[in-house]
């Protein structure tokens, strides 16, 4: 997909991936539509990137303000060719320490705003896949912790393992529609995700930024040419 001139929705657009990815998709004449809770920063990337980027204030684990945002793009821009399930966040701790309010949070913001989100996108997507036979392409961003359960994760690896499933089954449901479904697998990169998570970073993560050159070639592939899952790490991370 040529990204010029390209509607983008990008979820958890307020920070880190999602901002990254924000600033280079309207680098290569996308335009963007963000989302996310904190108006304060939607405002202040609106000032920075100008009329390519709007942000929607919007909490992706509420499903009527999912399906008022998702009407609201595409009032403004009458179409969709991407969206990027980015929103999420880890809090990490002891199995037997987790309590059910931070079970939640994790399980509505990984799972359910992304299925919020994907079931408002598609019927959009699939009505786009006219002659050309490529209807959209729906990024999920989910962790390497969606590949390896490891120690005091549990709760995020349920959510990221979760979210593999769901990308697998999508992508396989939708490849006839002409979506494609694409699933990133990164390990740590330096977003604020770690003043949430509670356990410091390790010593040489990667950057957003290198996160998003990936997607913008994703997301470039020709439209017969799907790339389903990809796995980034940092390549010393103990430095
Ligand atoms: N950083 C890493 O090491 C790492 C590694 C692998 C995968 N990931 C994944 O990468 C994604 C982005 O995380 P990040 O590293 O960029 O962390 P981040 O800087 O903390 O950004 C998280 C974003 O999610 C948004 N968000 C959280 N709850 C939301 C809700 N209910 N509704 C709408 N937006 C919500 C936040 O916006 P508001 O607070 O303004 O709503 C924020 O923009 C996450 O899915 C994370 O699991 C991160």
């Amino acid at each position: 997909m040529n990204l010029k001139d390209k509607i983008i929705v990008i979820t958890g657009a307020s920070s880190g991936l999602g901002s990254a990815f924000s600033r280079v998709l309207v680098e290569r004449g996308a335009t963007v539509f963000g989302l996310a809770r904190r108006t304060d920063r939607l405002r202040a990337l609106e000032v920075e990137l100008g009329s390519a980027f709007v942000g929607i204030t919007c909490d992706v684990t509420d499903e009527q303000t999912v399906i008022d945002a998702f009407a609201n793009v595409m009032e403004r821009s009458g179409r969709i060719d991407a969206l990027v399930n980015n929103a999420g966040l880890g809090i990490f701790g002891p199995a037997d320490e987790v309590t059910l309010e931070q079970w939640e949070i994790q399980m509505n913001v990984n799972l359910k705003g992304v299925f919020l989100c994907t079931r408002a996108a598609l019927p959009v997507m699939k009505a786009q896949n006219t002659d050309n036979g490529f209807g959209g392409h729906i990024v999920n961003i989910a962790s390497v912790a969606g590949l390896l359960g490891n120690p005091n994760i549990s709760t995020y690896n349920v959510t990221k393992f979760g979210l593999k499933g769901y990308s697998e089954a999508l992508f396989k449901e939708v490849r006839q529609d002409g979506i494609k479904v694409s699933c990133f697998y990164p390990g740590s990169i330096q977003t604020e995700f770690f003043d949430t998570a509670g356990i410091p970073i390790s010593a040489n993560p990667m950057t957003a930024e290198q996160i998003a050159t990936t997607l913008v070639h994703v997301l470039e592939t020709p439209d017969n040419y799907l790339i389903s899952e990809i796995v980034m790490r940092p390549l010393r991370p103990k430095g």
